[in-house]
C-alpha cells in the first residue's frame, strides 16, 4: 500500500483535477491518501503555470521535500499539471530527484508510472496533450463539502497573447451534455448542495448540437440541486440567451465573472482578447439589463508589454465605471511560449507594476466597500460553507450573488440554506443575523 499525498496549486480546475487522480489512483487499489507529507510515501504536486509566482512556489516545496526524499523516506515525489506541461523540456533534467512528470492530459497513465518510479527509482515522464481527453468516464474522488467542482470541458483555443494555458492544457474538447449532467445528479445525490462549472470559456462550451445555455438550462432543471455556479466566460462571446436561461431559474447563481484584463484598446488588441473597451461595457450593461442585481467581478492584468501610464488610467477607469463586486488584480508575468513573450518586450518596469497593481487594489477595496453598503438591510438565503476561523458559534456562509456573509448561529451546518439579514458590510465580507425561518 502506497501513502500518497497530493497538493494542490493554481485555479480550481487544478483542484477538480487532483479530484480526477484521486479518482484514477484509487480504481488501481494499493494506495491510500494521507493528509501530510510527514505520513507520506509518495508526494504529487498538482503544479501551475500561470505566473512565475506559480513555479516559485513549487520550486520551494520541493526543496524542503527533498531531505526527505534523500534519506530513503519519501519513495517519490511527482509534478503533475501545468508547471510540468510548461517546462516539459528541461524539468526532468533540472529535477533528478523528481520521479514523475505528468501533463494535464497524461493521469490516467499515473498508476503505471508510480509502479515504475517507486519500484525501480526511474523517472516516469508523460507530456502527452490529447485532442479528445476529457475524464468523462472516471469518477472523481471530491473533497467533501457543499461544492462540487465539475469540469465540463478542457484546453483552451483563445491563445491570448499572455496566457502559457493553450500551451499546458492543450486544445479545447467539450464534454457531451449528458455526462455533465449525470455528474451533477451524482454529486446532488452525494450531498452537494451546489456545484461549479469550470471550462477556460465556457462560451465556447459545444456538443452535439448543445451549448453552453442549453447545459445552464438543463441544471436549472435537476432537482435537489441548489445552486449552479460557473467559471469563466470570455466578454467575446456572451450570448443573450445564456442571460435569459440564468433569470429562467432560480437555481441559476446571479453572479458572472467576466475577465476584463485591461480597459484600453490597443492593450486588448495586443492581448488578442478580441473585444474593445465599449464592447465590454455594452455587454456589462446587457448583463445588468436582463439581470438586475447580478454581480459581477473580475480580472485584471497590469503591466502588460507597452502599458502606459495612459492606458492604465482607461483601465482604472473601466473599473471605476463598471464598479465590480470584486476584481483579482495581477502583474504581468512573461510566459515561455506565449506569443507576447516572442513578439512583445515585458518592458513596463516591476516597480510601475507593482505601484499600478497597488492604486487598482486600492480603488477596488473602496467600489467593494461602497457596494457591499449597498447590501445592508436586505435579506438574502445563504448557503452556509464553514465554521468561521475566528469566533465559535460564528458560520461563513455566501449569498447567491456570491458574496460571503458570516452570521451567528448555534444549530447552523454546513450545506444548511439560512435567512438572513445583512447588517455590516466591509469591503470582501458581510455580516448579518439569522432570521426565523
Ligand atoms: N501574467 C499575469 N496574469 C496572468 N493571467 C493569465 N496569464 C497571466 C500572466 N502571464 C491572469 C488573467 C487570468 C487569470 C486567471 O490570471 O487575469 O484571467
Ligand atoms: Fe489553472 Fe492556468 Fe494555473 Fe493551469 S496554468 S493550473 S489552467 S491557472
Amino acid at each position: 500500500m502506497k501513502k500518497v499525498f497530493i497538493e494542490t496549486y493554481g485555479c480550481q480546475m487544478n483542484v477538480y483535477d487532483t479530484e480526477l487522480i484521486r479518482g484514477i489512483l484509487a480504481q488501481h487499489g494499493d494506495v491510500a491518501f494521507v493528509d501530510d507529507e510527514a505520513s507520506a510515501d509518495v508526494v504529487l504536486l498538482n503544479t501551475c503555470a500561470i505566473r512565475e509566482n506559480a513555479h516559485v512556489k513549487v520550486y520551494n516545496r520541493l526543496e524542503q521535500l527533498k531531505p526527505r526524499k534523500r534519506k530513503g523516506k519519501l519513495k517519490a515525489i511527482g509534478i503533475l499539471g501545468c508547471m510540468a506541461q510548461s517546462l516539459r523540456k528541461s524539468l526532468p533534467d533540472d529535477e533528478p530527484m523528481v520521479d514523475i512528470f505528468a501533463g494535464p492530459d497524461a493521469y490516467k497513465r499515473l498508476p503505471s508510472m508510480l509502479e515504475l518510479a517507486v519500484g525501480e527509482d526511474a523517472q516516469a515522464t508523460d507530456f502527452s496533450l490529447s485532442e479528445y481527453e476529457t475524464y468523462s468516464d472516471v469518477a472523481p474522488s471530491r473533497i467533501p463539502g457543499v461544492n462540487a467542482w465539475i469540469a465540463i470541458m478542457r484546453g483552451c483555443d483563445n491563445f491570448c497573447t499572455f496566457c502559457v494555458v493553450p500551451y499546458t492544457r492543450g486544445r479545447e474538447r467539450s464534454r457531451t451534455l449528458q455526462s455533465v449532467v449525470d455528474e451533477a445528479r451524482e454529486a446532488v445525490q452525494s450531498g452537494y448542495k451546489q456545484i461549479t462549472l469550470l471550462g477556460q470559456n465556457v462560451n465556447s462550451y459545444r456538443t452535439e448540437g448543445h451549448d453552453f445555455a442549453d447545459l445552464m438550462a438543463a441544471l436549472g432543471e435537476l432537482r435537489g440541486l441548489e445552486r449552479v455556479r460557473f467559471t469563466s466566460p470570455h466578454p467575446k462571446d456572451f450570448p443573450l440567451r445564456l442571460l435569459e436561461v440564468m433569470g429562467r431559474y432560480e437555481n441559476l447563481c446571479k453572479h458572472i465573472h467576466l475577465p476584463l484584463q485591461s480597459g484600453s484598446d490597443s492593450v486588448l488588441e495586443r492581448m488578442n482578447r478580441t473585444y474593445t473597451r465599449e464592447e465590454y461595457l455594452s455587454l456589462v450593461a446587457q448583463i445588468r439589463a436582463t439581470l438586475p442585481g447580478v454581480s459581477l467581478t473580475t480580472d485584471a492584468i497590469c503591466g502588460f508589454c507597452g502599458e502606459s501610464e495612459a492606458d492604465f488610467d482607461e483601465t482604472y477607469q473601466v473599473m471605476q465605471q463598471v464598479g465590480f463586486d470584486a476584481a483579482f488584480i495581477f502583474k504581468y508575468s512573461e510566459r515561455n511560449q506565449t506569443v507576447a513573450s516572442r513578439k512583445y518586450a515585458d518592458d513596463v518596469p516591476e516597480g510601475i507594476k507593482t505601484e499600478r497593481v497597488m492604486r487598482l487594489n486600492a480603488l477596488q477595496r473602496r467600489v467593494s466597500l461602497a457596494r457591499n453598503r449597498l447590501e445592508i438591510g436586505t435579506e438574502h438565503r445563504v448557503l452556509v460553507e464553514r465554521a468561521s476561523k475566528k469566533n465559535e458559534h460564528d458560520w461563513f456562509a455566501r449569498a447567491d450573488h456570491f458574496k460571503g456573509v458570516v452570521f451567528s448561529s448555534h444549530d447552523a451546518q454546513p450545506g444548511d440554506i439560512v435567512r438572513v439579514r445583512i447588517d455590516e458590510a466591509y469591503s470582501n465580507t458581510l455580516r448579518g443575523t439569522e432570521l426565523p425561518g
